[in-house]
């Protein structure tokens, strides 16, 4: 469950790793910060992971003519902010889950008080981070204002109210379901690529092709997420599987069918690839990671 496999992985293995060292030294030992604390957030941030939204920032950033690297900051930021809220998601109160990104989830090891105190740290570095080393500080509060509104009340943490609320509903259609999946996924991952398309100076068109193609793509990653649900294994996962109809979730396969869910997330990968085309070849890579959702089986 840790990496994309086959040809998509070798094309995405050296910004993997770029993220992957980046992260590590971001939550290296800091003399202040009780050490308790320090191994529960290293614990599920460097456990490994896809690292679609730290990799999707950069291809963004590659795809308008800038140097990934310095797109590293905001990677990573995002990286902890989805880290934080896989932590939260795993929760008793939440979707009381044991397992993550192959182990044992970080409440199980560090109870819950420490797993909602390691969430809350990493959600708070992200910021720290991006306004930190984000140059130059105009464009470092830009990108705090993309995240925040991404992953706040609006975005993922609304989409997770959201979701929870609709468990075990019976009046559920099609608009409620996007509104779900949009902002508890979409939007945060939305965020990859803007936050990419800002860093490397992008033109007003360019983002706006690159909001379509991320609008696409997130929502093609939930519908992925909801259908591997119902397919996969943990082991292939990392994470437990039949949850969602266990929690009475309100998913795709659930409201429209296995077959019409896996047809909408098709055209929405495909309507990704068509933006992704509008970049020439430094568009290459997020036209082969967009392919990589719908091919997925972890
Ligand atoms: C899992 O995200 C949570 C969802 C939004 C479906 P990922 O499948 O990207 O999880 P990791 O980062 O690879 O563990
Ligand atoms: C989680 O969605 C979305 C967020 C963490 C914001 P899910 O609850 O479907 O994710 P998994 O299946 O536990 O990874
Ligand atoms: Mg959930
Ligand atoms: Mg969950
Ligand atoms: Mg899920």
């Amino acid at each position: 469950m840790s990496a994309p496999s086959g040809s998509h992985d070798e094309d995405l293995a050296p910004f993997r790793r770029l993220i992957n060292d980046r992260l590590v030294d971001y939550v290296a030992p800091i003399d202040d910060c009780p050490s308790r604390l320090q191994d529960a957030m290293a614990y599920s941030l460097l456990a490994g992971g896809k690292r679609l939204r730290p990799v999707l920032v950069l291809l963004a950033c590659e795809a308008c003519g800038g140097n990934p690297v310095s797109a590293l900051p905001a990677a990573c930021a995002l990286e902890m902010v989805h880290t934080y809220s896989l932590i939260h998601d795993d929760l008793p109160a939440m979707d009381d889950d044991d397992l993550r990104r192959g182990r044992p989830t970080n409440h199980v090891v560090y109870g819950e008080a420490l797993a909602i105190l390691a969430g809350d740290a990493l959600l708070t570095l992200a910021f720290e981070v991006m306004a930190r080393d984000i140059q130059p500080p105009a464009l470092a509060a830009a990108c705090c204002l993309d995240l925040a509104s991404a992953s706040g009340r609006c975005g993922m943490v609304g989409g997770q109210v959201v979701d929870i609320e609709a468990e075990h509903q019976p009046v559920r259609d099609l608009a409620e379901l996007e509104g779900i999946h949009g902002r508890k996924t979409g939007r945060l991952l939305c965020s990859a690529l803007t936050l990419g398309g800002r860093i490397a100076g992008a033109s007003t068109d360019q983002m706006a092709d690159l909001e379509i193609y991320g609008k696409c793509v997130g929502l093609a990653f939930q519908i992925t997420d909801d259908l591997l649900d119902v397919s996969s294994t943990p082991e292939k996962m990392g994470k437990q599987v039949r949850k969602d109809a266990t929690l009475g979730k309100l998913t795709y396969p659930a409201l429209l069918g296995v077959e019409e869910s896996e047809r909408r997330a098709d055209a929405l990968v495909e309507e990704a690839c068509r933006r992704a085309r509008q970049f020439g070849e430094r568009g290459r890579r997020l036209q082969s990671l967009a392919e990589f959702i719908r091919e997925r089986d972890h």
